[in-house]
């Protein structure tokens, strides 16, 4: 049997295509503020003339379109069965960023026919000049939330300094290099309010990962405990767009800067967004 994601790197290089980051937004405990952080750091990204898009992969609620405002009818499965083209559910937002709405059946993403891959694949030159996608997982180590985080480049752990999230934290870095040892894995603290938290949280997840793991976390930042995010988030308006300079906005300027700066890069290259959906049909398999 032909193996999907070859062709699919056959198809790729034919068309010359642009490796994307991807990165994977996720979290042990649910409510750290993953959905807030990935729509708002996209947006703090584009005004660093990133290209940005946002992928909704929370599987359950599909909360990204209620922070952005607008609901959309189509989603990546649409595209798998033919009955739209990738540009077609490619949201365009008023806050600069692209916005894909997740599927909410994994599996038959995850087992969709090299007819639905060819499809997907068509559909990817649109998002040639997009520099950077992150895709919104929701909480928890379930199959499907792992093989999202799996498949991308990099995963950007979300914790909060509360000990259960950052126990949870812990979790999911424990089991994401269990399954990849290499993996990139990056940390921000999210609903920091004292000022002694910043470096200590982050710092003892960093220390503790490398105590008991043998692996490099890269703490790139805290968030502030900020009263702009629920109040923006009841107007269905991303915090950063509502206020730019408010404490949380601030912090998530200096993380996208870290994120861009190519004094952090990897030596390993991205895969890019096909490369995702190759790695998530290679995970299937060994379901
Ligand atoms: N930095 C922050 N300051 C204040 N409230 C926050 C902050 N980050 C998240 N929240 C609140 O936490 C709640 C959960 O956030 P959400 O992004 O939906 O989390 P998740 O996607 O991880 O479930 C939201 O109602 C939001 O208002
Ligand atoms: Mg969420």
């Amino acid at each position: 049997m032909k193996d999907q994601a070859d062709e699919l790197r056959k198809m790729m290089r034919k068309k010359n295509m642009r490796k994307q980051r991807v990165i994977a937004v996720a979290s042990g405990k649910g409510g750290v503020g993953k959905t807030n952080l990935s729509i708002n750091l996209a947006i703090a990204l584009s005004r660093l003339n990133q290209n940005v898009l946002v992928l909704d992969a929370d599987l359950g609620l599909a909360n990204v379109n209620i922070i952005l405002g607008s609901t959309p009818e189509f989603n990546l499965l649409h595209v798998v069965r033919g009955v739209k083209t990738l540009p077609q559910i490619i949201m365009n937002t008023p806050f600069g960023i692209k916005y894909i709405a997740g599927a909410s059946g994994f599996s038959e993403l995850a087992n969709m026919s090299e007819q639905g891959l060819t499809r997907l694949i068509t559909g990817l030159e649109y998002l040639n000049n997009t520099d950077i996608i992150i895709v919104d997982t929701s909480a928890g180590i379930s199959d499907s939330v792992l093989y999202f985080i799996l498949a991308a480049d990099e995963s950007l752990i979300i914790t909060t300094p509360e000990p259960t999230a950052m126990l949870d934290a812990y979790g999911m870095i424990k089991t994401i290099t269990s399954e990849k040892k290499n993996a990139d894995i990056k940390l921000i603290v999210n609903r920091v309010s004292k000022k002694s938290d910043v470096n200590k949280v982050g710092n003892r997840i960093v220390s503790i990962s490398k105590e008991y793991l043998d692996i490099d976390v890269d703490y790139i930042g805290h968030v502030f405990d900020d009263n702009t995010v629920p109040y923006s988030v009841l107007r269905q308006v991303p915090f950063y767009a509502y206020d730019n300079k408010c404490g949380a906005s601030v912090c998530l300027d200096n993380i996208a800067r870290k994120i861009i700066d190519p004094k952090n890069e990897k030596e390993k290259k991205p895969e890019g967004l096909g490369g995702f959906f190759g790695n998530l049909m290679n995970m299937s398999k060994k379901i």
